[in-house]
């Protein structure tokens, strides 16, 4: 919610982007941005920095960036927490996504962001251990400790506002349970270091808690959470997530919603993934795998609407299936085999074999869900931002909402936010054609 009479601040100062997990997205996210700054490449996929706002009816399209306050690229400031105690440059290495000669041009940039401490739970992320890691009483103490470094950092970076987004791995599978159907229960459950309260819950505590908003990148139920989000209400914080739709999931929806567009049926939909980075070696245990799976099944039934449509859709077997495979590294390998029908129910098969870089893909979502966040917060919107559904495959979305999957749709609905959050009021006939 925000007063749309009041004027939105401009993104003055450095923006502080704060990056839990410091893996294959979060460094290539970080170098990319320093590779930008020096001319040394194109911030492809990112709407922040390459899209346009049409101006529908009446008016030319223009920048996004000229439409609405963002920070600059070189006003972005970054922080981390990690496992492991390898500095950006160190963990890009070994993510092993940007080429060598390229993260050494950015070395002295990336090698001055080290990770503190991490709030982690083997309980939660069964295949990784690592020795950079807190300690503390309970819970309550860890979330402290996480807000105390939100604060260090903008003392000590100089940032105006800051940022917190969710990279690091894939927890296991979880459902809401009692204590966190209220705030009172979530901090009780903190002072007795409740099992139900993972470390991504913690970090979103904290950074709520510091009225600081927060994206969950990764499937973790970790926002989806009364507590939580009567904390994001209740701080004015907005909220955003989850799992970044990249790769298999995103074709998925722009091919389901141009074959649901021609009403051509489909009876099965085969994915198979081969990833062999360390997002993979988490994958391959069943807790996190489920998580996973379950983020990348819910987008088909939605999409295609079943109840709407079970003539074409109503018998759909949708099959997900994600294979550690180190060779591949972060470079995944997607198959997908489709079974359609068309006129009197005669039948047709689709293949799709995408040779995709997952974190190619991820980094540009990063950036632009940092700065629409930003640009969020300054506008005094909180809690689920669910215009920025167009970068999850599964978003969040408030109860009773149906979420939208089709990507052109939610292009629309992101468009139509920004021109609310316009700086400069628009003509009323750009508004509402
Ligand atoms: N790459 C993509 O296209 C993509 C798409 C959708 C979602 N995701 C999700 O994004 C997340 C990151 O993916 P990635 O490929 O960068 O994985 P990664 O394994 O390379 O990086 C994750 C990092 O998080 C760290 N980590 C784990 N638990 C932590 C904790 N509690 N606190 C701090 N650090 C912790 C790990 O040590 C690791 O360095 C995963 O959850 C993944 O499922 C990635």
């Amino acid at each position: 919610m925000s007063d749309p009479a009041a004027p939105i601040a401009a993104a003055a100062g450095k923006l502080g982007v704060l990056l839990v997990g410091l893996g294959a997205v979060s460094t290539t996210f970080i170098a990319g941005v320093a590779a930008v700054r020096r001319r040394l490449g194109q911030p492809v996929g990112s709407l922040t920095q390459l899209g346009v706002l049409p101006g529908r009816r009446y008016g030319e399209a223009r920048p996004i960036r000229e439409c609405v306050s963002l920070a600059g690229l070189d006003d972005l400031v970054f922080g981390a927490w990690d496992i492991f105690p390898d500095n950006a440059y160190e963990a890009a290495r070994t993510a092993g996504v940007l080429e060598p000669f390229l993260l050494e041009v950015l070395r002295g940039e990336l090698e001055a962001v080290r990770p503190w401490r991490a709030v982690f739970d083997r309980n939660h992320v069964k295949r990784l251990d690592g020795p950079n890691l807190k300690s503390g009483g309970n819970k309550r103490d860890l979330a402290e400790q996480v807000r105390h470094d939100i604060r260090r950092f903008l003392g000590d970076s100089g940032a105006e506002r800051v940022v917190v987004l969710w990279c690091a791995s894939t927890e296991v599978f979880m459902q809401a349970g009692p204590v966190h159907q209220s705030l009172a229960a979530f901090e009780r459950g903190l002072d007795a270091s409740d099992p139900a309260i993972s470390p991504s819950m913690i970090y979103a505590y904290a950074a709520l808690m510091e009225g600081v908003p927060f994206a969950n990148a990764s499937p973790n139920l970790t926002l989806e959470l009364p507590a939580l989000l009567e904390l994001a209400c209740a701080h004015r914080v907005p909220i955003a997530g989850k799992d970044l739709k990249t790769g298999q999931t995103l074709l998925k929806t722009i091919i389901a919603s141009g074959l649901a567009a021609r009403l051509l049926g489909i009876k099965g939909w085969f994915s198979s993934n081969l990833l062999g980075n360390r997002d993979g070696v988490v994958l391959a245990d069943p807790g996190s795998y489920k998580t996973k799976e379950d983020s990348k099944k819910v987008v088909l039934e939605r999409l295609l609407k079943p109840d709407v449509y079970p003539q074409l859709y109503g018998d759909l077997y949708h099959k997900v299936q994600i294979q550690y495979y180190p060779p591949r590294g972060d470079n995944k390998e997607s198959w997908d085999s489709i079974d359609l029908f068309g006129w009197l129910g005669y039948t047709m098969q689709l293949k799709i074999n995408f040779l995709c870089r997952d974190s190619i893909l991820a980094a540009p979502i990063v950036l632009d869900l940092a700065l629409f966040l930003d640009l969020a917060a300054r506008a005094g919107k909180s809690g689920i931002q669910e215009w920025l559904a167009f970068y999850f495959k599964a978003p969040l979305h408030a109860a009773g909402v149906e979420p939208e999957h089709d990507l052109s749709i939610q292009l629309h609905q992101l468009q139509d936010a920004l021109r609310e959050l316009r700086a400069v009021p628009a003509a009323p006939h750009d508004l509402h054609d």
